[in-house]
């Protein structure tokens, strides 16, 4: 065994189920006699050498906390001055023999691409929004999910009694796992998702078509990067993020205000944002993130490198780094001909 020393840390937008898999690294890597080093705030923390040693100690208490004690950002290497050359120094001068980065598509983006250039690292999948591909689920997604669902619930007993259309805006970025499972969830009576453009007219046909047959509420679903038919998603902000993201928000109140006119159904619209990110991970994530941090560590014992572990059916396995990034996982089309089975 050649690994003595592994770094570790968390990119990208926080997600349930960060500090489950820090522990497992920490707790597989100590057991193996590994000692382990904190990276603080994602590829930040590499390129400014800012890092906390992990022990038993550190890692005690956070398993069922949402977050992440590394903290994280969306610091790119490769958009940063010397970034990639900062990060290669500092590999060595924190002696480390490899480094386990979790992170979405873009953290595990820069992890590829440092691979590629002779850093032994390993990917742990993680986000909320489920579109990371080679892998069936990421941790933070079911949470997310419960709570989308909960909201969904919440929100139907108002709307069934104030006989309104109830939109609810849920994360996603570009895929539309979370709205399409919390909606199903949840009973949504219309989900629509970044993947199917929106016919406006063909929504509303649906839920007078609702209202016709006696039920005088709705609940429609949008994800937040659901777009109108010709149109571009909404944004929030016309900025972007160092991994050149825009930020998406809005088209929950657009299609409020478009269905409440064609319908004439008094509409109020609930935008779900950052509590879908935050609090205790589901006992699922737990399990999931346990099992990737322990997966993780067993591949860097065996040399393992350039891999992203990952869930596939109920087997923890791995995949090359490069083949889980740079192509989204959108949503199963199959998946969402059962929702539509409920639409209207
Ligand atoms: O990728 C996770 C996610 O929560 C997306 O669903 C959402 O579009 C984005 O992050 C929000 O980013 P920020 O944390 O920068 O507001």
């Amino acid at each position: 065994m050649s690994v003595k020393k592994i770094g570790v840390l968390t990119g990208g937008g926080d997600c349930p189920g960060l500090n489950p898999t820090i522990r497992a690294i920490t707790r597989k890597a100590l057991s193996e006699g590994i000692s382990v080093v904190g990276i603080l705030n994602g590829w930040q923390g590499i390129v400014e050498q800012n890092t906390v040693d992990l022990d038993l100690k550190s890692v005690s208490g956070i398993l069922h906390k949402g977050g992440t004690i590394l903290g994280t950002s969306r610091t790119n290497p490769y958009k940063n001055e010397k970034g990639v050359e900062k990060v290669k120094k500092n590999f060595k001068v924190l002696k480390l023999d490899a480094l386990i980065a979790i992170g979405g598509d873009d953290t595990l983006g820069a992890a590829s691409k440092l691979y590629a250039e002779g850093l032994n690292i390993i990917g742990v999948p993680k986000t909320i929004d489920n579109d990371l591909s080679c892998t069936d689920f990421t941790f933070g997604f079911d949470t997310a999910v419960n709570v989308a669902t909960e909201a969904i619930d919440r929100l139907h007993t108002t709307a069934e009694s104030h006989h309104r259309i109830m939109v609810v805006e849920i994360m996603g970025r570009h895929a539309g796992w979370i709205a399409t499972y919390a909606g199903i969830a949840g009973g949504a009576d219309m989900i629509l998702i970044p993947e199917v453009p929106v016919d406006i007219n063909e929504v509303c046909k649906s839920l007078k078509k609702r209202h016709k047959r006696g039920k005088d509420f709705s609940i429609v679903v949008v994800a937040e990067g659901a777009k109108l038919k010709g149109e571009n998603p909404v944004l929030k902000k016309n900025a972007k993020d160092a991994f050149g993201n825009v930020l998406l928000g809005g088209i929950g109140h657009i299609i409020g205000k478009k269905l409440e006119e064609a319908t004439g159904f008094e509409t109020r619209v609930t935008v779900l944002g950052h509590v879908q990110r935050g609090g205790t991970p589901s006992a699922f994530d737990r399990v999931l993130a346990t099992r990737f941090g322990v997966k993780a560590v067993e591949l860097a014992l065996k040399d393992d490198f350039g891999q992203m572990v990952a869930l596939k059916g109920n087997k923890i396995v791995s995949a090359p780094l490069k083949s889980a990034v740079g192509t989204l996982k959108t949503v199963d089309m199959k998946l969402y001909e059962i929702a539509k089975i409920f639409f209207g």
